[in-house]
């Protein structure tokens, strides 16, 4: 009798939960898959900076690569998705404002990295990939989950 009287609606609010979940994971997706791109960037350039090896035009690219993966954090966090598998906390859509600032940050950073990549100039270059990883670090810790509670656990 709970059926017949709870007719349709139910059944179709669980299609539409899903199918609504459904659409999400891409969004989820795209941003995480725009993030690993930038972290493998970071990686390569902590490598390089470390082991002294490689043409520095090396790092240069990576760091030019990291400046354009900015321009597309503002899009692809756009859509306030912040349930599933995502670290992306709820606070982002609340204060957008400042998760743009550190976006731009980020942006001037990696774009200074580009200007003195090449200068040769090993401790002016170290100190600016540290530079960078704080504009990152600044982003995470305030918006992204901490990793004990991260979707990979
Ligand atoms: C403006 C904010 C912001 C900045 C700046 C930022 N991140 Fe992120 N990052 C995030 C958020 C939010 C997530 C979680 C995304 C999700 O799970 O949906 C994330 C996730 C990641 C991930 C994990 C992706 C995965 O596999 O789930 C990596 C790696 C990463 N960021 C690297 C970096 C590096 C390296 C930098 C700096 C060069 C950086 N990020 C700068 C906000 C930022």
């Amino acid at each position: 009798m709970g059926i017949a009287k709870g007719g349709v609606g139910p059944v179709l609010m669980l299609t539409a939960f899903i199918t609504h979940a459904q659409t999400n994971e891409h969004v989820i997706k795209y941003r995480q898959a725009t993030m690993k791109a930038i972290g493998g960037n970071m990686a390569a350039i902590s490598l390089i900076i470390k082991n002294r090896f490689l043409p520095q035009q090396n790092l240069v690219e990576h760091a030019r690569e990291i400046q354009g993966a900015s321009t597309l954090i503002e899009s692809a966090f756009e859509q306030e998705v912040s349930s599933g598998r995502t670290d992306a906390l709820p606070k982002i859509w609340s204060d957008w404002e400042s998760f743009l600032s550190i976006v731009k940050k980020m942006e001037e950073e990696s774009g200074r990295l580009v200007e003195i990549g090449t200068s040769g100039d090993l401790k002016s270059i170290t100190q600016q990939v540290k530079a960078l990883a704080r504009s990152c670090g600044k982003c995470h810790k305030r918006f992204r989950k901490p990793k004990a509670k991260s979707y990979k656990q």
